[in-house]
């Protein structure tokens, strides 16, 4: 006896959904909420903002149905080139399509568009997971249809192509992406044969376009352990098209008996790290690239060992490179980004000697992201020695608590130089020069010093006294 299909009627609780059946039932078309939203209602993912719904017919169709229903009758947006349509209503976006059997040129990920049963459009899907369709045809309300057991690998945590996977990736390798994208998110194995198929596809991935892997690598980086999908990248030979100066850094060489860690896989511990104390992305990618100007400047010598000088610098450049290529933005995230590379080592130059000048210089340089470049530093422990592991964390807490102290008392962090160049001018009535810079720097050093207060008063007096140096008069 065929074995019955489940019903999963809770799943379309959401009004929405009787609002869909009654378009469908209206222009008789077969119609199912399919994809990601079945996917995460099972395995009880929250509650999706995203419906995919496929029409056996048209999808476009479908959707202005399904408008003329709604209230306020939303704007229907329709992509006629992909046979697609979508609205909003309220916080959720509805995307409809009709069901197709694809065919992929070689090249281009535009696929030619041929109509299709249910079954077939399961078939040109990415993942069994995700090719699970609920019904929403009045006479079979909430009945699952999987005809690939995506319900089993659900329950055994398998990604697994419907198809032969080389046809799958082939057809479009951002699945490759895709692959190890959930498997990151959801934490699932990528069955063996798909693992072996990204494998020999993975030059595959040059065809796609830079936003559309970016996106991936975004959800990669805000998974709970995005070390799983930055190996699974470098285990099937992707990464070394995506991040070329990720895989410079694996390896360990060793020179008259001296080793230097690996830092690829140190940098995956420190985004796992970071990934449990931010939800910021951009701190996130920081620690990704913190150490990716080490492999440009590692020299080995007989007096130092092995060393990466000046690799902070060098690091902060190549993220300039790295985020043009990868068509990330280049505005202040990006920025964000360079300081923490730049900056990484700061603190832990401090943190045997927390003097206030020290501290003062640090919030002055950080600014306004001194707590970030903390949070960047805390995860970069990756010592397995538990002494050295909480030495190290305790320094840093008083690095922190010193910053705290620090700048309740001297306001360095968003630091203003409490005398103008023009009150400079002024006083002294110079018209731009050389000695209003001079002056200027010599009180903000005075005050990051600590040799003054950072108060009006006291810049006041010492400019007098460093202008009587400079032998300038008074006006
Ligand atoms: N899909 C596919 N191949 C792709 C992209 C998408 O087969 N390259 C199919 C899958 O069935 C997927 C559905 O289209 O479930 C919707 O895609 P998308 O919204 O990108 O992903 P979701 O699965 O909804 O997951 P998420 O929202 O986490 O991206």
């Amino acid at each position: 006896m065929p074995q019955q299909a489940p019903f999963f009627k809770n799943a379309l609780d959401h009004p929405i959904f009787k609002t869909v059946a009654k378009a469908a039932s209206n222009l008789q078309l077969e119609t199912y909420v399919i994809g990601g939203f079945v996917r995460d209602y099972i395995l009880q993912r929250g509650d999706a903002k995203d419906l995919d719904f496929v029409a056996v017919g048209s999808g476009i169709q479908l959707a202005k149905e399904v408008s003329s229903l709604l209230p306020g009758k939303p704007k229907v947006s329709v992509f006629k080139n992909y046979g697609t349509a979508m609205l909003k209503t309220g916080p959720l976006e509805l995307e409809f399509v009709g069901a197709r059997k694809e065919s992929y040129q070689e090249d281009s990920r535009n696929p030619a568009v041929e109509n299709g049963t249910l079954e077939e459009d399961q078939n040109r899907r990415d993942f069994t997971i995700n090719a699970l369709a609920i019904s929403v045809n009045e006479d079979s309300f909430g009945k699952l249809l999987d005809p690939f057991q995506g319900l089993q690998d659900l329950e055994r945590k398998i990604i697994r192509t419907p198809l032969d996977p080389d046809v799958t990736y082939s057809d479009d390798p951002l699945r490759m992406l895709r692959a190890i994208r959930f498997a990151t998110q959801l934490n699932f194995t990528i069955e063996a044969e798909s693992l072996a198929s990204i494998q020999r596809n993975a030059s595959r991935i040059k065809i796609i376009s830079n936003e559309r892997i970016v996106e991936e690598i975004h959800k990669i980086l805000m998974a709970p352990v995005p070390s799983i999908g930055f190996s699974l990248l470098h285990k099937t030979g992707l990464l070394k098209y995506i991040f070329p100066e990720l895989v410079a850094l694996q390896g360990i060489e060793e020179k008259e008996g001296q080793l230097h860690k690996d830092n690829f896989w140190h940098t995956l511990e420190v985004v796992d790290n970071i990934a449990q104390t931010t939800d910021n992305l951009w701190l996130r990618w920081a620690a990704l690239l913190h150490d990716i100007g080490k492999a440009p400047t590692k020299r080995f010598d007989k007096k130092n060992g092995w060393t990466f000088h000046g690799h902070e610098f060098v690091g902060s450049k190549m993220v300039y490179k790295l985020f043009k290529r990868l068509k990330l933005p280049l505005n202040d995230k990006m920025k964000l980004v360079q300081k923490m590379v730049l900056m990484s080592s700061r603190p832990i130059v401090l943190a045997t000697d927390v003097t206030d000048s020290a501290v003062r210089r640090l919030i002055f340089d950080a600014g306004e992201h001194v707590e970030d470049l903390m949070t960047l530093c805390e995860a970069d422990i990756t010592t397995k020695n538990p002494k050295r592991f909480k030495k190290y964390h305790n320094n840093f807490k008083r690095v922190r608590e010193k910053i705290v102290e620090v700048e309740e008392r001297d306001h360095i962090r968003n630091f203003q130089p409490p005398i103008s160049g023009e009150e400079i001018m002024e006083t002294f009535s110079l018209k731009p020069s050389r000695e209003i810079g001079i002056i200027k720097d010599a009180i903000k050093e005075a005050i990051l010093e600590g040799d003054i207060p950072n108060e009006y008063e006291a810049a006041k007096e010492f400019m007098y006294q460093k202008a009587a140096e400079l032998g300038l008069n008074i006006n």
